[in-house]
């Protein structure tokens, strides 16, 4: 617990000179979409594309983060928000570390992902809708989950018995069912591009 004697020590190196010497301006890409949608595949596309460009990066996954720092955490709504609030917190150090960050979570509430983005600076939160229709999710279903979900074997499972907060003005709003993977990856290393994040 924070108390009136913990206090904020202000270091001498900052932000703007970490990502400078990796000559980018880091940013948070926070991925959002339903289980199966493609946010880890195009995720791992966006960063293997910015890696080639010599961009400093890191991805911070839903299923792995949970295999460790999040390993207490289940899929109740409390556990959900617990979960999306000491993610945007880790990610938020690696904003300040100087490098591009993305975290890949289902992040099923709006008011979770808009404290995220409160958290950073203007424009550093960069939310990316994987907009896949529940059907096509179902449809892909890689880890067997919407059967079991179907079946009851697996409860408050999204989409089907727990909610999901579609966003209202994601920067970015990719459609895998649309577009090949490669496609929907360079689609976000444009975006940042244009917004001057990288070269
Ligand atoms: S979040 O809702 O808290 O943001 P997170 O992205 O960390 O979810 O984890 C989702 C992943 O956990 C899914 O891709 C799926 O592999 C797995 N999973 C297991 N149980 C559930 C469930 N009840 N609802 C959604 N995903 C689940």
């Amino acid at each position: 617990m924070k108390t009136e004697n913990t206090v904020w020590h202000e270091q001498q190196v900052n932000k703007a000179q970490r990502a400078a010497l990796n000559n980018q301006k880091s940013c948070l890409l926070w991925y959002t979409g339903l289980s199966g949608s493609g946010k880890s595949t195009i995720a791992n596309a966006v960063d293997a594309l910015l890696h080639q460009q010599q961009c400093r990066t890191y991805l911070l996954d839903g299923d792995n983060v949970r295999h460790g720092l999040n390993g207490d955490l289940g899929f109740s709504d409390e556990d959900r928000i617990e979960n999306i609030r000491r993610v945007s917190e880790v990610a938020k150090l690696f904003v300040d570390a100087g490098v591009i960050v993305s975290t890949a979570f289902i992040s099923p509430f709006a008011c979770d992902r808009q404290m995220a983005r409160e958290k950073l600076d203007h424009g550093e939160f960069i939310e990316v809708f994987i907009d896949t229709p529940i059907a096509v999710c179902e449809q892909r279903d890689p880890k067997g989950l919407y059967k079991k979900a179907r079946s009851g074997e697996i409860k408050d499972f999204t989409g089907i018995d727990s909610g999901y907060d579609v966003p209202k003005a994601p920067e970015i709003h990719v459609h895998t069912d649309e577009h090949s993977v490669q496609a929907c990856a360079e689609q976000i290393v444009s975006y940042l591009r244009n917004q001057g994040f990288i070269q």
